[in-house]
């Protein structure tokens, strides 16, 4: 459903089924449209006359900034619908709502939701022309978080085969957690270790071939990357089991004591937003070994390499 029948990204809706070529594409076309901090952004006019809409039914800073400097950079007329104050909040289901934008000629729809399933829905609903890009589904899918995450470890470590990379916090809310294993998966990652407290540990079948553990030591043991993630409250109904504030931060906090457990020249990842003294130390975020804001930085080569490529498949229609 992802892929036209060229075998080209006409929507962008999970990392799970997209082959290595696929992913490693995407990364070099995003490296591409990265510049030295200071310079001038790079530019291109691929989707001049394109029409990229974004869909935010849930809060954001960075993905709906970046995919809105994006498709700006690549020449699109951008529209950021405000949810609070649209249809939607009088009752218009989503479906008349992206109808409607299609009938303004918008070509792509950048969608956030807190409901698993809806850009997929969408996408099966949409005219041939139109692509669907997955800005954060429910705790299912966050595909361009994982791409660019992907190739922020790749920047630092060459590859993924000898790598562990280490993911430590809420695990069972986060689709930043899904997408990133979904990639490293493809790529072939040495070995994933997923760490939490029991209560925020991944359902079994969700990521195979992980070690789960709520040990952090044995966790950040040796690793490579370690990625620490936010508790999901919006997404948690019952908070009975969830540690609190203080105890969350002294079993999983990444702290620069936690970190000398993992290898000297490990990285440090976060995806944001993130809750300092909770999930992460600030002189660990602020530190020598933080790359959280090279990740941001390629969030939006990452979105453009993204949005080029489904701008190629309309411009062969
Ligand atoms: N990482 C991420 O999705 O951040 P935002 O919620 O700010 O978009």
């Amino acid at each position: 459903m992802q892929l036209d029948g060229n075998g080209n990204l006409r929507h962008l809706l999970t990392l799970k089924n997209l082959d290595r070529a696929l992913l490693i594409d995407i990364l070099d076309d995003a490296e591409g449209y990265l510049t030295h901090a200071g310079h001038r952004p790079a530019r291109r006019d691929l989707l001049a006359g394109r029409t990229v809409a974004n869909l935010f039914f849930e809060p954001s800073t960075r993905t709906r900034a970046s995919f809105d400097l994006a498709a700006k950079r690549l020449g699109a007329d951008v529209l950021n619908l405000d949810v609070n104050t649209s249809s939607r909040k009088k009752g218009e289901s989503i479906l008349d709502t992206i109808y409607t934008l299609q009938a303004m000629q918008v070509d792509v729809m950048v969608i956030r939701d807190a409901s698993a399933g809806v850009p997929a829905f969408i996408a099966r609903h949409v005219q041939d022309h139109v692509s669907i890009l997955n800005a954060g589904e429910s705790d299912v899918s966050h595909p361009t978080q994982g791409l660019l995450d992907l190739l922020t470890i790749r920047q630092h470590k060459g590859g993924f085969e000898d790598l562990i990379v280490t993911i430590v916090g809420d695990i069972r809310h986060s689709r930043v957690a899904m997408s990133i294993s979904h990639g490293l998966a493809t790529l072939g990652v040495g070995e994933l270790r997923l760490v939490s407290p029991p209560p925020l540990a991944p359902e079994p079948e969700s990521v195979p071939g992980a070690m789960v553990t709520d040990d952090l030591q044995r966790g950040l043991d040796g690793a490579d990357v370690v990625m620490a993630l936010r508790i999901q409250r919006e997404r948690i109904g019952n908070l009975d089991g969830i540690p609190s504030i203080d105890e969350y931060f002294a079993s999983f906090g990444i702290s620069q004591e936690h970190l000398a457990w993992a290898a000297p020249d490990a990285i440090v990842m976060h995806p944001g937003p993130m809750n300092r003294g909770i999930e992460i130390e600030s002189a660990v975020a602020d530190g020598p070994q933080s790359v959280i804001e090279q990740q941001v930085t390629n969030g939006v080569a990452v979105r453009m390499a993204v949005l080029d490529r489904v701008g190629r498949v309309m411009a062969d229609q």
